[in-house]
C-alpha cells in the first residue's frame, strides 16, 4: 500500500468502504444447484470433510457474532457484522447443499468461546488467511480435475471470493489495529507468524481427527484418486500461490493484502526450482 498510510481514518474508511459496498446479496436455497447423476451424487458424497466445512462455517458465524458488538468505531462494527451475516449464510449454503444432495453430515454443537473475544476474532482470522490460502489451490485442482460437475464449483466460487474479501478485509483491519496501537513493522511480523503458527497447529489438528479410523469413509480409496493420484506438491504451492495472486487483482491496490503466505510460497518454490537445477539428472520425474 503506497498512498495510503495504514492505520490513518482514510485507511480505515477505504478497507471498511470497501468491504460493505462488494457484500452481495442473495439466498443460498435460489443458486441454480444443478441435478446430479447417481454418480455425481456419489463423489459428492465420498467428500468426508462437509461436516468439518459446516462446523467451521456456523463457528466462524459465530465468533465474528460474539465480537461485532464489542467495537467501538462504527463502520469497522457495520463491516464485521456484515462478515458475521455472510459467514452464516455460508453455513447455510453449506446445509442446503448437506440436504438437497443427502449428504451425510451432523451438526456438532459449538464450543464455548474464550472471554477475550477479540483475541478469538484475530485467531479465527489468520486461520481464515491461511485457509484460505491453501483452499486456493485445492479448489483449483478439484475444479481442473472436474471431480464434481462445473454448475457446482461455480456455486463454491462465491464463497471463495466472499472468504478472499474476509481475509483482505481482516488483514487491513490487523494493520489498522496494530498501527494505532504504535507496534512497528518488526513487532507485527513476529505476532503475524505467532498467530500463523498456532492456525496451523489447528489445522494440523483437524487433519489428524479426519485421519481417524472408524469414520466409515475413507477418502484415499474413493473416486477421490482422479485428483490425489496425480498430486505433486510443487504444482500445489504453484497453484497456491498464482490463484492467491488471481484472486487478488481483484482488490484495490490501495489496500493491503496478505504477504507471509505467498512469501513463503515463493521462497519454497525457489527453492525446489534451485534444487532441481543441481541435480539434472533426477529432473524428468519431477513436476
Ligand atoms: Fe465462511
Ligand atoms: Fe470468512
Amino acid at each position: 500500500m503506497s498512498r495510503i498510510e495504514a492505520g490513518s481514518e482514510t485507511h480505515k474508511s477505504l478497507f471498511c468502504r470497501q468491504f460493505i459496498a462488494t457484500h452481495q446479496v442473495f439466498d443460498p436455497e435460489t443458486l441454480p444447484w444443478p441435478e446430479l447423476t447417481a454418480e455425481e451424487l456419489d463423489r459428492l458424497r465420498t467428500i468426508p470433510f462437509w461436516q468439518e466445512v459446516y462446523h467451521t462455517e456456523r463457528r466462524a458465524g459465530a465468533i465474528v457474532d460474539a465480537f461485532a458488538p464489542q467495537i467501538t468505531d462504527p463502520v469497522v462494527r457495520e463491516a464485521v457484522v456484515l462478515q458475521g451475516l455472510e459467514e452464516a449464510r455460508h453455513a447455510k449454503l453449506i446445509r442446503t447443499m448437506i440436504d438437497r444432495y443427502g449428504i451425510d453430515a451432523t451438526e456438532q454443537p459449538l464450543e464455548q468461546f474464550p472471554a477475550d473475544l477479540e483475541t478469538a476474532f484475530i485467531d479465527f482470522g489468520f486461520g481464515e488467511c491461511l485457509d484460505a490460502f491453501l483452499g486456493f489451490g485445492a479448489f483449483k485442482n478439484a475444479r481442473q480435475s472436474q471431480f464434481l460437475p462445473e454448475k457446482l464449483f461455480e456455486i463454491f466460487d462465491l464463497l471463495m471470493f466472499e472468504e478472499t474479501r474476509h481475509i483482505v478485509f481482516f488483514i487491513n483491519y490487523m494493520a489498522w489495529r496494530e498501527h494505532r496501537r504504535g507496534l512497528g513493522s518488526m513487532r507485527r511480523a513476529l505476532k503475524s507468524t505467532r498467530y500463523y503458527g498456532r492456525a496451523l497447529k489447528r489445522l494440523l489438528a483437524m487433519v489428524r481427527r479426519g485421519h481417524q479410523p472408524n469414520d466409515g469413509r475413507d477418502f484415499a480409496v474413493t473416486q477421490a484418486n482422479v485428483f490425489l493420484d496425480r498430486f505433486s506438491f510443487r504444482q500445489f504451492v504453484e497453484d497456491c500461490y498464482r490463484e492467491n495472486a488471481r484472486r487478488m487483482q481483484e482488490f484495490d491496490p490501495d489496500l493491503m493484502q496478505p504477504r507471509l503466505l505467498p512469501a513463503m510460497a515463493d521462497l519454497a518454490l525457489r527453492g525446489m526450482r534451485l534444487w532441481d537445477r543441481s541435480r539434472p539428472h533426477l529432473r524428468a520425474d519431477v513436476r
